[in-house]
């Protein structure tokens, strides 16, 4: 198994490109099984769990092909298969996102559970109720979700009493095809779904309240191939310029974009970033100061996101001052903690929250990776830390950053990835 060796004490320093966000690239890949026709979808990642999601579809019989720039066409017609199998669900929790695309379609879907993971529990049960509640029948059987529907799902009033993405974007895509209107309440407002919604538009699909907690959806019979261009990864943007403030560095992130990542540059000019934006960039300047402490609390978007959570508690652990961070999204957020105070952070937790009293220097140490943002806290760590740091159990950072020490050594870091 690869591991990442990081040798600190580098001041980041350079421009980067941000990639296609992973996080909408999942659920646009799950919105192809809707087309009659091909769909050319392209800034998609190169990451690991854009290869899943492609497995998937190509072992449900979609005809996939991929250029050299990640561009992806996606051809339905030869699909005869309607099951997600344990082997590829075990590998990726999102994969449920096929379920809504999949029943609205074809009238049956079989999806394997998904487990809980490193960060929680993670239950599906408004993914369920919300298709129930557009008439279909959804039944567990030796670990498949198996869903039903008798010619269209039915369009319906449905409250989720959760704020749930992957949620909303299962309940979004079949609304789509279902007969009637569908009226989505307390949706995840995240720029994610809002990505989806577009793309789902671009299909034919008949949306309106696109980026508020209330989607109306009027289903139409049929939906049609489109092209369609991934967003930009806000979080792979945000943990980029998080290393650069650690570090006390100048980073340029082009390809990018500033209006849906405003809580984390609030907390980055909190900390004392000078940071400046135009159309499709977001430069951060920290003119080599030692960051100051930050308090923080994630919640659902517009809030601080959880997937920011952790690069933050290891930019505290060397700030000045003291900071809170408060995980309100997931149980289990803050495992990272145990491994930055090896490398002598001094972080006290208390239930879901991470007191953090920033030390002046932290020490290298061989660290191990538990979850995919937990991973890049301690890349960032081990960015400021003295000695050598190694990081292992990096295909979770596989899953999420594309080419991570090639960006970071554009940048100016000294990281390489070394064979287990
Ligand atoms: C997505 C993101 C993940 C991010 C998370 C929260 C993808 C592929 N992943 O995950 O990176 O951290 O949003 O922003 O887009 N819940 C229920 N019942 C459900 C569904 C969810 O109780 O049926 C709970 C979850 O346990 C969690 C909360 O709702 O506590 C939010 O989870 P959710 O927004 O669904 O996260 P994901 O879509 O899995």
């Amino acid at each position: 198994m690869d591991k990442l060796l990081i040798q600190g004490g580098a001041r980041l320093d350079g421009e980067i490109r941000i990639s296609g966000a992973k996080n909408s690239g999942l659920p646009i890949l799950a919105a192809t099984l809707l087309a009659e026709g091909p769909m050319h979808i392209c800034n998609l990642p190169h990451l690991n769990d854009i290869t899943t999601m492609l497995a998937l579809l190509r072992c449900m019989g979609v005809d996939i092909t991929i250029d050299e720039k990640m561009c992806v066409e996606t051809n339905t017609e030869p699909m005869r298969e309607f099951t997600a199998p344990y082997e590829l669900v075990k590998t990726m929790r999102a994969s449920i996102l096929v379920l809504g695309p999949m029943l609205a379609r074809f009238g049956e879907a079989n999806v394997s559970f998904p487990g809980g993971c490193a960060i929680g529990s993670r239950p599906v049960d408004i993914h369920l109720r919300g298709l129930e509640a557009m008439g279909a029948t959804v039944e567990v059987d030796q670990g498949y979700i198996r869903a039903r529907c008798d010619g269209r799902l039915k369009g319906a009033h449905f409250f989720m009493d959760t704020v749930t993405v992957g949620g909303t974007e299962n309940l979004v895509m079949a609304a789509a095809l279902a007969e009637g209107r569908t009226v989505l309440e307390n949706a995840a407002r995240e720029p994610e779904v809002v990505d989806l919604c577009l793309c789902l538009e671009a299909m034919g699909a008949k949306i309106s309240g696109i980026g508020t907690a209330t989607l109306t959806i009027d289903g139409v019979e049929t939906l049609k191939g489109c092209t369609y261009k991934v967003m930009p990864d806000r979080i792979e943007t945000g943990t980029y310029l998080v290393a650069a403030a650690a570090t006390g560095g100048r980073v340029k992130l082009k390809d990018t974009r500033a209006d849906i990542l405003e809580s984390v540059i609030l907390k980055l000019e909190e900390a004392g970033a000078e940071i400046t934006c135009g159309d499709d960039w977001i430069a951060l300047d920290m003119k080599g100061k030692r960051p100051k402490s930050v308090n923080l609390k994630t919640a659902p978007y517009p809030a601080f996101p959880t997937d920011m959570q952790a690069q933050f508690t290891a930019m505290n652990a060397i700030a000045e001052g003291v900071g809170t961070v408060t995980e309100t999204i997931f149980e289990n957020r803050l495992i990272q903690v145990h491994e930055l105070n090896r490398m002598g952070a001094n972080i006290a937790l208390e239930g879901n929250t991470a007191m953090i009293t920033g030390v002046k220097q932290l020490k290298a140490a061989p660290v191990m990776a538990t979850d995919l943002r937990a991973s890049a806290s301690l890349v960032i760590a081990g960015l400021v830390a003295e000695g050598d740091t190694l990081v292992d159990r990096i295909y979770h950072i596989d899953r999420g950053y594309e080419c991570i020490e090639e960006k970071l050594q554009l940048l100016g870091a000294n990281i390489r990835r070394v064979p287990g």
